[in-house]
């Protein structure tokens, strides 16, 4: 029977961690401020961004909101970026994905200065991260390191297993399992006779967008399964994840439970990255 990683009371210790942060750099007259900007009323990315405002207020990082029309051109975003990129009062730019279908999303992160990425997105970012220098990371898969090192997880010398190579989640999440001394398996979708791979992870990563696909015939005995995935399905709407939970549970050594485990992480993840955008900046 698997252990729960808590992902709602790590992520707290890490908000926590990080307010004590801000706290120290406010009283060194540095106000940490995050600049968040969404473009139309897609409820999803609504919901997120509040989180990540009221994120911003636990920890004591100040965020200034941007809630931009549907219509907004390609050209008024980009010179919105500029500005902003320009401002010394703001350490770090959030552009809310997915962005509607007139606008550039490959653009709108070139854009954003590397050294206010706090999403890890820009090709600098993603290039520092493959060669082992110092950078943004993206969150949730920063977000899994921490909750991977704070459950007193070992990860150097384990077989760690991706299955999903997304630029947000799998290629980053595959990166930072190397720079942590595991080896590595990524899975994808053209993957053949997948089972046979998931099943040598001793850390297992479900980033595969399908819900409940993962089951106990994919995860070897004691591995740890960390569920990425975030769905709405049946009846009640009831939230689920990649991994069919119940088939898990009894295998696993531990696991992650959708809500509550990687999702507060992603959020405790940015606020990480907002202070270390600052410390950088001020050269701290
Ligand atoms: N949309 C879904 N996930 C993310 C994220 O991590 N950052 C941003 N900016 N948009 C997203």
């Amino acid at each position: 029977m698997a252990q729960i990683i808590d992902g709602k009371k790590i992520s707290t210790e890490l908000k926590d961690d990080v307010r004590v942060e801000i706290e120290a750099l406010k009283e060194k007259g540095i106000e940490v401020a995050l600049a968040v900007i969404l473009v139309g009323q897609d409820p999803a990315s609504t919901v997120y961004v509040n989180n990540k405002k009221k994120a911003c207020e636990y920890t004591g990082i100040k965020s200034v909101s941007y809630e931009l029309p549907e219509e907004t051109t390609e050209s008024e975003l980009l010179a919105l970026i500029d500005q902003l990129n320009q401002d010394d009062a703001i350490h770090g730019i959030l552009v809310q994905l997915p962005l509607p279908k007139h606008i550039s999303e490959k653009e709108v992160i070139r854009r954003i200065s590397p050294d206010k990425d706090v999403d890890g997105f820009h090709p600098e970012s993603v290039g520092r991260l493959s060669i082992g220098e110092p950078g943004f990371v993206s969150c949730t898969p920063a977000g899994i390191i921490e909750l991977l090192k704070r459950s007193g997880v070992e990860i150097a010398g384990k077989h760690a297993v991706v299955i999903g190579r997304s630029n947000i989640v799998g290629k980053p999440m595959a990166m930072l399992l190397l720079r942590e001394n595991a080896t590595v398996t990524v899975c994808h979708s053209k993957t053949q006779n997948i089972r046979e791979l998931t099943k040598q992870g001793d850390i297992l990563i479900a980033a595969v967008g399908q819900p409940r696909m993962i089951d106990a015939s994919y995860v070897k005995e004691g591995a740890v399964v960390i569920d990425v995935g975030i769905h709405r399905t049946g009846e009640g709407k009831k939230l689920c994840g990649d991994v069919d939970y119940d088939s898990v549970f009894p295998v696993a050594g531990m696991i992650t439970p959708v809500p509550g485990g990687v999702g507060p992480m992603t959020i405790a993840g940015l606020m990480k990255n907002c202070l270390e955008a600052a410390k950088l900046r001020e050269e701290l």
